[in-house]
């Protein structure tokens, strides 16, 4: 029994060695601590949504009264990852969209419209409170197609939402708001 025990820790010990270990001693890493993410983002966004920036496509619909959202954003331009925590506070009505999801960033300057470059899942919850947390690597899909039969998050690269915040916007889509419930511009 001992004797076991010792070899197991000895091959564990050979194990371990074996692999290299960045980082383990006296290496700073930043978020570690707090955040528990060993992930690197090359940007970061906070993003709030509002009814009073949605535009349809004959102008402002007003979207959905009462509603806001929370989009968090941390954005890796190297693996083209995003990772998101997208809360919706007083959002009502179904989720209705001709696209995967109904939750999104679409590219377009403020007060005009374009397609969607990424769908996340829809945050879950009630009214009150609606939630929707990970991470998702391109290609991207969003189920909508370009004029070319070629999904429009395809060939989408996050980088380009860094080369020009502005020209980006996430949105959520409700059935009693189609166009859009709340809007906000990446920057
Ligand atoms: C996600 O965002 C919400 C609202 O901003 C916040 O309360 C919550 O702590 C965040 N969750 C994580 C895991 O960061």
């Amino acid at each position: 029994m001992r004797f076991s025990i010792v070899a197991a820790v000895a091959a564990c010990a050979t194990t371990v060695s074996a692999v290299p270990t960045p980082g383990w001693k006296g290496e700073h890493r930043p978020g570690w601590k707090t955040s528990a993410n060993p992930f690197t983002f090359t940007s970061t966004y906070s993003v709030k949504a509002t009814p009073d920036q949605v535009i349809g496509p004959d102008g402002p619909t007003g979207g959905l009264a009462g509603a806001t959202g929370y989009y968090e954003l941390g954005l890796n331009s190297d693996t083209n990852t995003i990772c998101y925590n997208i809360t919706l506070i007083g959002f009502r009505g179904d989720y209705q969209s001709a696209a995967l999801t109904a939750t999104h960033i679409h590219e377009a300057a403020k007060g005009a419209t374009g397609p969607p470059r990424i769908a996340f899942p829809n945050p879950v919850g009630d009214e009150k409170y609606a939630n929707s947390i990970g991470c998702i690597k391109g290609p991207f899909a969003t189920g909508i197609d370009n004029a070319d039969g070629v999904d429009t998050g395809a060939a989408f690269q996050v980088s380009q939402i860094e080369a020009n915040p502005a020209g980006f916007f996430a949105d959520a889509h409700s059935s009693l708001a189609v166009p859009g419930a709340v809007r906000g511009q990446i920057a």
